[in-house]
Parts: structure tokens; sequence; C-alpha cells
């Protein structure tokens, strides 16, 4: 292969509790593997709970005790810009990594998941100075007013498919709003977030305000959501997931956020520019490696353009470029893991079981890392799995339509409810379908449009609460009212 892999400093494998690099304390290692090759990176120490009650405590004496949630609010905001400034420094390395870890391609890490990231990360420093109460006509000879205080120890338990991005989205907020934190990084990409640790303890974030503990979602992540001493959990992954912290956490009655999957519709109208819905229709659904939460991964499309549509979108997943994340022609890379690599394969395969038209792709890429060729299924009905199902993976289901009623129905008809795009040059149709699909995103013309002032999460099961934007900030902080006798 003309582009070797690289082989960047990786500096950070121990956990960082309280502002140390510390092994875990059963001594226990794991390995992160790199998904374009199979071969080991890095052991990373692998935290459990003893190691999640060393990290909680720090960050609870951080909050209740230490400098940050006491900070003047401006200057919570300066270090979080120089915590940025230290990461656009690293950024090459930084990029080298995340792409060895999760497998995606290069140029993706380095010039759009973490400018996103930095982008996330400034965008809330300004928020940390803006964070204000009401003053509130009551009856009576009183004062009310209400305050903002943050939440206190957010426990953030993260997946692998935009490992700098999702710290960011979640370190963002809870650094602006004055909370102390424990992050468990997925096990299959602790490396990235490991080294954003170095950098935030560089730019000046006080000890104790963020701790890391890499390790399992069992052991680790299980501890986070029970314990204590941990006010809120942030949570993007799975459903099932999702379903078990729900449980854990209800005895210590945690506030929650949770940013979970998708089967989201894409929809394509005969009246639409066609090149652009074709483009649209296949980021939508190949973007990093099909890993996406928002994938529009059911591509519905209006029966009188269908043929001729479907044949555009075939096209650019055949003209896909799939290999070495360090290739610069490479679009994209091996999936994250064996076990993300067997899911999607087995979907593929259930596909063709059920009928439906496998019109490119289908097959492994190679026999080295987990690659998978861009895959489009046409013939596709509302009940086989590859409908129903998220595959997380570069499978796209293509189904029909014609009457918009029934549309709306069954691209409604799914427990998700995360994102939807239309694509329409009829305006009042466009803002019609906005309204209707129930979806927390609604792209029009465009697909995976995302800015960090824009709230992003989903309606139904793909989660609740909403990251990014100033909801994205009001997760991280409570309401107190304060009455003053006048009288
Ligand atoms: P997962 O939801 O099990 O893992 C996400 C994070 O949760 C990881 O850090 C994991 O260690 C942690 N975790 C797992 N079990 C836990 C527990 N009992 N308590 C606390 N934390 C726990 O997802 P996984 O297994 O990586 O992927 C399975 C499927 O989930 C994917 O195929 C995809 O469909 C979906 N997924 C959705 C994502 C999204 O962005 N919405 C991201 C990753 C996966
Ligand atoms: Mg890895």
């Amino acid at each position: 292969m003309p582009h070797s892999v690289p082989n960047p400093n990786i500096r950070q494998t121990q956990m960082f509790i309280n502002g140390q690099w510390i092994p875990s304390q059963s001594g226990k290692t794991f390995d992160t593997i790199n998904p374009a090759n199979e071969e080991v990176i890095a052991q990373v120490a692998e935290g459990d709970a003893v190691d999640v009650e060393c990290a909680v405590e720090a960050a609870r004496r951080a909050f209740d005790e230490g400098p940050w949630p006491r900070l003047n609010a401006r200057e919570r905001g300066k270090i979080m810009h120089r915590f940025c400034d230290l990461i656009d420094e690293e950024i090459d390395e930084l990029a080298a990594i995340e792409s060895l870890d999760n497998g995606k391609p290069l140029k993706d890490a380095r010039y759009v998941d973490i400018p996103l990231a930095v982008e996330c990360i400034r965008y809330y420093a300004g928020w940390a100075d803006k964070i204000q109460g009401t003053t509130i006509p009551v009856n009576g000879d009183f004062l009310c007013y209400t305050r903002r205080e943050p939440v206190g120890v957010a426990g953030q338990i993260i997946p692998w498919n935009f490992p700098i991005l999702m710290v960011a989205w979640k370190w963002g907020p809870a650094l602006a709003a004055g909370c102390t934190l424990v992050m468990k990084p997925a096990e299959q990409t602790p490396l990235t977030c490991l080294r954003l640790a170095r950098l935030a303890q560089k730019a000046g974030v006080p000890d104790g305000v963020i701790n890391v503990v890499p390790g399992f979602g069992p052991t680790a992540g299980a501890a986070i959501v029970k314990h204590p001493g941990v006010d809120k959990i942030a949570f993007t992954g799975s459903g099932e997931t999702a379903k078990t912290i729900m449980r854990q956490s209800a005895d210590t009655m945690k506030r929650m956020t949770l940013e979970l999957g998708g089967k989201s519709p894409n929809i394509v109208f005969a009246d639409a520019s066609l090149e652009a819905a074709a483009e649209g229709a296949h980021i939508g659904i190949h973007l990093n490696q099909g890993q996406c939460c928002c994938a529009g991964s059911r591509l519905f499309v209006e029966d009188s353009i269908h043929d001729s549509f479907v044949e555009k979108v075939v096209e650019l997943s055949r003209k896909r470029r799939v290999g070495n994340p360090f290739d610069p022609a490479t679009e994209q890379g091996p999936q994250v893991d064996r076990a993300q690599f067997e899911k999607i394969m087995s979907y593929i395969e259930k596909g063709q079981e059920e009928g439906a038209v496998c019109a490119t792709g289908g097959q492994r890429v190679g026999d080295r890392g987990f690659f998978v060729e861009p895959t489009v299924f046409t013939e596709v009905h509302d009940e086989m799995a590859i409908a129903r199902d998220e595959i997380f993976g570069p499978v796209l289901s293509v189904l029909r339509f014609s009457d918009v009623d029934e549309l709306v129905r069954r691209a409604n008809a799914t427990t998700f409810g995360l994102a939807a795009a239309v694509w329409t040059r009829n305006v009042s149709k466009a803002h019609t379908l906005a309204s209707r699909l129930r979806a927390g995103t609604v792209w029009v013309n465009c697909y995976d449009v995302f800015d960090a002032a824009a709230p992003f999460g989903g309606f139904k099961q793909s989660g609740f609460g909403r990251e990014l934007g100033q909801r994205g900030l009001d997760t991280y902080l409570e309401d107190k009212t304060v009455t003053v006798s006048l009288g």
C-alpha cells in the first residue's frame, strides 16, 4: 500500500483521575485494536468499580470544594478556549490517533471531526459567562429570582463512532456550566479521549474536574451509572444499553440525557434536484462507514423517478473508495470492530433471505480488517429486518412511495425518531413534511448538517434531552428559585 500506517506517539494509556495518570487498581489492561489491520495499537488501563469510586470521589471534591464551579465564569470560558488552542496545535497527531483507533479516514478526522469538536467547545466557552436566571413577579412583598446552577458531577458514557466529537459534545456544556465529570470512553476507542484530558489539564482545567476511566460497559460504565455521587448521566449509544442505564440509575434518581440510534427516513420527491438528492442519499447512509446514529438508512423514493434515481445512488456507492484510512483518496475505512462487522454482514444476509435485491455491494473487502462494501438494497419492504433495525453500517434500504399521507405514516412507523430528510423544490411540501415527521431533526434539501448552536436529539426511543445549542447546556443546569421577603 502506498500510504502505510503512521506511528503517532500514543502517550496516554493510563486512567486520568484527579489530575494524575495512574494504572487501574486491579492492574488490568485491555487491547485497543486498529480495525484496518486488526493489530493491537496499545494496552489501556482497564478501570472498574474501584477506579470509578476514586474518580467520582475526585469529581465530587472538585465540585463541592474545588475552584471550578466558583471560578469567574469568564475565566472558565478562557480556559476552554485555551484547551481548543492546544487541540489545534496537536490536530495532526490527534487525527492520526483517532483514525488508527477508529478506522475512519484520516482526512475525515482531520478536516471534519476535530474542527467540529473545537467549534463545539468554543461555542460553549462563549456560554460560560452568559448563564443567567430571571426575576419573577410573584404575589406579595417578595423578591423572587432564579439562579442557574451546575447540576454537579456528570457521568458521561460515549460510543466509538465519533470519539473526539462525542467528548466535545459532553465536555463543552459540562465545563461551561461549572460541572465536574467522570467520562468512560468506548472500549473500542479510548485513546483520543485520554489525549484530550492531557490537553485540558495543560490548558488549566483544575485537577478532579475531568476524570477519564477507560474500561467496559458492564463494569466501569455500570459503576458510574449506579454511583450515588454522580448527579447526572449523559449517554450516547444503543437503546438496549440505555434501558439498562435507566433501570440502574433509578435508585439514585439521576438526571439523564440519552442520545440513541435511529432508522431515519430520507425522502426524495420527484420534484427535487435529483443530483443533489442522490449525493445526499449517498452521504446520508455512507458517512463514517455508516456508523452514524442519524444515518439516512431508509431511502424513500417517489415511484415516478424510482428507477433512474436508484441508478444514480447505486453508481455513487459503486465508485466509493474503500481502503486504507491513511490514503488521502480513501472515502471509507473499516467498521470499528469485529462485532460490528459481523452484525452488518448478518443483516446483509438477512436482506437477501428476505427477498430484497442487493443492487451493489454485499461483500467483505479483503480478508484483513473489517471492511464492508458500500451496499444498496432495492425492492425493500417495510416489514423486512433491513427496513426496521438499525444496522449501523454502509447498508442502504430503498423503499418506494407514491401517496404522501401513506409515506408519512410509513416514515413514522418506527420506534426511532432521531432524524429525517426531505428533498423537494416545493416549499409548502417541505415545511408540511418537516412538521409531520416525528423526529428531532429534519433536514430539507441537505443531510448531516450539524452546528454547535443547533439542538440535536431524539423523539421516541431515539432518546431524550438535547445536545448542542442552549438546550444542550440546560441539561447541565439546575434551576434554583430564591424568594426573599421584603416585608
Ligand atoms: P453500547 O450502547 O453498548 O456502547 C456505548 C457505550 O456504552 C460504550 O462506552 C459502552 O462501554 C457503554 N456501556 C455498555 N454497556 C453499559 C452498561 N451496562 N452500563 C454503562 N455503560 C455501558 O453500543 P455498542 O455495543 O458499542 O454498539 C451496539 C449497537 O449500538 C451498534 O451496532 C449501533 O446500532 C448502536 N450504537 C449507536 C450509537 C449512536 O451514536 N447512537 C453509537 C454506538 C452504537
Ligand atoms: Mg480501536
